[in-house]
């Protein structure tokens, strides 16, 4: 069954000055699938997470989310639309405790108004009551229920990139954008995370898109493969077929860099 994409990337470039990051780049994102984008450190691929969130405007090309451009909307309106994202450096509220972080987010889809809330009126508590609810179910799906009342700082690094991804869910996103998500993890963590990958693909009706330099993972999770190199496409396949094209053990393993497209 061919089923349609979720995400389209057509033609996307992205000029920073006399730099283009991201050149001519073609892809898509399979609805309900896991998608790997890799290539060697600066090909353009935490750019291109900055092009489909709304972060930076496009310089040319075209992306598509649920057959519907979005390159006109800001990223609170890409947030809503269903695109949520983690970030290559972790960003979480340090200071407050991993359950305090989760609801936060929750708040981001709070019905209660300003006004219900400063007085404190019965909607206020109705929807409070179910987004701790959601929270709480939220670090139960990740593994982190025993954490919850930690501070985010005093948590593993591992587990502080899983609260992260915590966060993004609980946006209720379509599509999930998870940039490097084991950077720093053991191979034990790595393995736990794809598992999680996988649970959360299927409990949350979720397509992926994961950066990665971890081989393992991207081999193991992604059933679909895009490889950039200096913001170009190098190929894009099934992992077998990316993970034997001579150009991309070239790009990896190094000798003659491919240095333009
Ligand atoms: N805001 C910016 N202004 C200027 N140049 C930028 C900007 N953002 C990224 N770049 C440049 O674009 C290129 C691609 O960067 P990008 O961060 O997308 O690479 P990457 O594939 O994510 O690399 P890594 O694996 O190291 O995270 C790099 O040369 C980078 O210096
Ligand atoms: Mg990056």
């Amino acid at each position: 069954m061919n089923v349609a994409p979720i995400l389209e990337l057509k033609g996307l470039t992205k000029r920073f000055g006399g730099l283009t990051a991201v050149n001519d780049v073609s892809m898509s994102v399979r609805e309900g699938g896991i998608s790997g984008l890799i290539g060697p450190n600066g090909a353009g691929k935490t750019t291109i997470f900055n092009l489909i969130t709304g972060v930076y405007k496009v310089s040319e090309g075209a992306i598509e989310f649920k057959g519907k451009s979005i390159l006109d909307r800001e990223p609170y309106q890409i947030a809503n639309l269903g695109i949520t994202r983690t970030f290559q450096n972790i960003r979480l509220f340090k200071n407050l405790s991993v359950f305090d972080n989760v609801l936060t987010a929750c708040h981001m889809s709070a019905k209660y108004s300003l006004l219900e809330s400063f007085f404190r009126l019965p909607r206020f508590y109705r929807e409070e009551v179910i987004l701790r609810k959601k929270a709480e179910s939220l670090l139960d799906v990740m593994g982190l229920s025993d954490r919850a009342d930690l501070t985010a700082n005093n948590l593993p690094y591992g587990l502080q990139r899983r609260l992260e991804i915590t966060r993004a869910l609980a946006l209720d996103p379509a599509l999930l954008l998870l940039d490097e998500p084991a950077a720093g993890m053991n191979p034990d963590e790595t393995e736990q995370l794809m598992r999680l990958m996988e649970e959360i693909r299927k409990s949350h009706n979720l397509s992926i898109l994961v950066i990665e330099h971890h081989m393992d993972l991207v081999m193991g999770v992604c059933d679909h493969i895009h490889v950039l190199n200096f913001g170009c496409t190098l190929a894009d396949g099934p992992p077998d077929d990316v993970a034997n094209d001579p150009k991309v053990v070239e790009a990896y393993l190094g000798g003659e860099e491919i240095k333009s497209c």
